[in-house]
């Protein structure tokens, strides 16, 4: 019996620790090492023993992440130090500024800072002690806080006992770092309200303190929260290294999750090169920031500094410009594109936002406009973040004006005339003309062009447009046709740049299927996915032969919807419906005509690499910064002409990291992972390695 007491105990330590390692590298690390059946049915065991024996239940165990009963409201309590809030500023000039009061009052060149992103969500205050998290709390006035504890125990990014041994953990340390909503999680939260018939939330910072301040914990369990640490507070019993990068390293060892964007950077200029950069990746983060922070690196100096009005003098917040502002909805205009959607365009007073002047924002489609209750003449909230394009946000209808009626759907294409469709069901309305309206052969033309399709230089929408105005051009093929005379008549062409042209829509006849499926413009199928086909059936006639064996699928009845194109369907990420949209858009005469001319004018691309024969056959690459003499695209190609895969995010089963100038997180994390880093002369390698076998 004291064999089997001992033998189950042993179990159930070893099930805690690899939960709570699946844990981290699944919440953390963000690179599962498990599969979620293995985790149910760890999980599952972990449950039935603890049930079988509460008495051995420990307060660190993963399945303590859901105890504790509703609470009626949160308990206050005192931090041990107080949460300070930072200084702003939002210049260059306020920035030296800073920097320069930091010399002075530390008698130095320059300094070493710390640059991490300011992320939006709601500062928080852990304290672990021996190692296990005993009380988490809100920041509050700063002095007192809500005690959360047990709504912050279901974040599974935060550890509920420190990594490693705890003889190397102080007695009691506080830390801190900010919960906020991932963007995904945000938009799947929202979607979910709405479909009860709920109030969504505003944004993601609303989203995350509406979920931290449920009051019955399994509610916030079901949020999709995360955290990272930035700061530590009170210390008792242990030491902390002397600078904050080593602290920042030093957390990150414990367990906790820290922002990979985070960056040790020399003085005012290695500053202002953060701002800049974490500016421009800002769109596509998958969490909000509104600023950069910058911190003293050396600890002890930064008690020779100390703080004014609540914020210390050794940090100091650089924010972003506000990407949301109000303005008012002059009218709308509908916009015909390449698909014949008709998207309504918001005419605005103009505004600044998002560091640049706007007048005209989209308002996404009709559906959207009617869900939003939007009316011509409202003030409205315009968002533009990054290089994304503005748009309205939702109106606010307790200052609309009396006589602001709703936008009229129209009934007609606003450009040829001709009738539009909005099939059942669909958000869409569509011009029903085909490429005979010329907007609609316009918007394609500007596609088919554009860097990532056939990358024809110096053909822009203005010339596109003459060349359309005057009957030059009537669908893609038509470009390959054009002559130098022709050319050289239209408005703001000389001889020279006419001859140039046609040599450039010349040189992009060289190009590869990736690139021609994408610049077709077959609806629903973007870059990945015409890279996805372009792979899978590594030439146009299979593909074209598969999307025709698939369209009998559609019109057999006995075969459920989800089941139609069995064969498209195999390619990744190809659903019931762009298959559908593949499989129909190859079906129709006009588009195969266009396809053989284009053909004809000599569109080519290189066979597929033979098989498993590719030099770079089966392997995985993540391209990360500025390559010396490839562009991101052209990078792309060549690793899959040479018959290798190339993915968006660095995992365990990514074999290299292609990394140029500037590299980012990919970097730290293929480092954290041990994939093998390569600069542009290390794939050049590669590729002639293989040759000579
Ligand atoms: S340090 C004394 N670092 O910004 C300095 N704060 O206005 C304590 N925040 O309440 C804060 N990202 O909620 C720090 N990387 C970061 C941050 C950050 C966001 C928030 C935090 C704080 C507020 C300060």
């Amino acid at each position: 019996m004291g064999a089997g007491r001992a033998a189950l105990t042993a179990e159930l330590r070893a099930l805690r620790q690899r939960i709570a390692k699946a844990d981290y590298h699944y919440y953390v690390l963000d690179d599962p090492i498990m599969p979620d059946a293995e985790y149910d049915r760890l999980f599952r065991r972990l449950q039935q023993i603890e049930a079988e024996h509460p008495q051995w239940i420990s307060a660190d165990s993963p399945s303590q992440r859901v105890a504790g009963a509703p609470a009626a409201g949160f308990e206050p309590v005192r931090h041990h130090q107080p949460m300070r809030s930072l200084s702003n500023c939002f210049s260059e000039e306020e920035l030296r500024d800073f920097d320069r009061r930091v010399r002075e009052a530390l008698g130095r060149e320059s300094i070493t800072y710390v640059a991490e992103p300011k992320l939006d969500g709601l500062a928080l205050s852990l304290i672990y002690r021996r190692s296990m998290l005993s009380r988490a709390a809100t920041r509050g006035d700063g002095e007192t806080g809500e005690d959360v504890t047990a709504n912050v125990r279901t974040v599974r990014s935060i550890p509920l006992r420190l990594r490693g041994e705890p003889a190397s953990h102080p007695q009691l340390i506080e830390i801190r770092g900010e919960v906020y909503m991932p963007r995904a999680g945000f938009a799947h939260i929202n979607r979910e309200l709405e479909a009860a018939g709920e109030k969504p939330f505003a944004n993601p910072r609303n989203a995350a303190a509406g979920s931290l301040r449920q009051l019955d914990p399994a509610n916030t369990r079901r949020r999709p929260l995360a955290f990272y640490a930035y700061q530590t507070g009170a210390v008792e019993g242990g030491e902390l290294p002397p600078t904050h990068w080593e602290l920042l390293a030093r957390l990150r060892d414990w367990g906790l999750p820290v922002s990979a964007l985070a960056r040790r950077v020399e003085g005012v200029d290695g500053c202002l090169a953060y701002y800049h950069e974490m500016l421009e990746r800002r769109p596509r983060l998958d969490f909000d920031i509104d600023g950069v922070v910058y911190k003293l690196d050396d600890l002890a100096a930064r008690g020779e500094l100390g703080e004014v009005s609540r914020a210390p003098r050794w940090a100091i917040a650089h924010k972003f410009p506000a990407e949301e502002a109000v303005t008012r909805l002059l009218s709308v205009d509908w916009q015909v594109g390449r698909t014949g959607a008709l998207t309504p365009v918001a005419r605005l007073m103009p505004v600044f936002v998002g560091g640049a002047n706007v007048s005209n924002a989209t308002l996404h489609n009709a559906d959207e406009i009617e869900r939003k209750g939007i009316h011509v003449g409202d003030a409205v909230v315009v968002r533009r973040a990054g290089d994304v394009i503005p748009e309205v946000v939702r109106a606010l209808p307790g200052r609309r004006p009396t006589g602001a009626r709703r936008p009229k759907v129209p009934t007609h294409c606003p450009v040829c005339g001709a009738a539009v469709e909005r099939p059942p069901g669909e958000a869409i309305v569509r011009c029903t003309a085909g490429l005979s309206c010329p907007a609609q052969l316009h918007a394609s033309l500007v596609h088919f062009v554009s860097r990532k399709a056939m990358d024809i230089d110096g053909l822009g929408e203005k010339l596109l447009a003459q060349v359309i105005g005057r009957g030059l051009v009537e669908n893609a093929a038509d470009l390959y046709r054009l002559e130098a005379e022709q050319l050289a008549g239209l408005e703001r062409m000389g001889e020279k740049s006419a001859a140039n042209l046609v040599a450039a829509i010349d040189a992009s006849k060289n190009t590869t299927l990736a690139r021609f499926l994408y610049a077709l413009g077959i609806r629903s199928v973007g870059e990945t996915t015409a890279r996805a086909l372009a792979e899978h059936f590594g030439s146009l006639e299979a593909l074209t032969e598969a999307a025709g064996r698939d369209l009998d699928s559609e019109r057999d009845t006995h075969v459920k919807p989800r089941d139609r194109y069995p064969q498209l369907q195999r390619v990744a990420d190809v659903g019931p419906t762009v298959a559908a949209e593949i499989a129909r858009f190859f079906a129709e005469r006009r588009n195969r005509k266009v396809i053989e001319q284009l053909l004809t004018a000599g569109v080519r691309w290189p066979a597929p690499p033979r098989g498993e024969s590719g030099k770079l056959a089966g392997k995985t690459f993540v391209i990360t910064g500025t390559l010396p003499n490839l562009t991101r695209e052209q990078a792309i190609d060549l690793v899959q002409q040479h018959g290798g895969k190339v993915s968006s995010s660095v995992s365990s089963k990514t074999d290299y990291l292609l990394a140029g100038d500037t590299p980012g997180g990919k970097l730290e994390k293929a480092q954290k992972l041990g994939v093998a880093v390569i600069d542009w002369s290390g794939l050049r390698k590669l590729l002639q390695s293989d040759a000579d076998e």
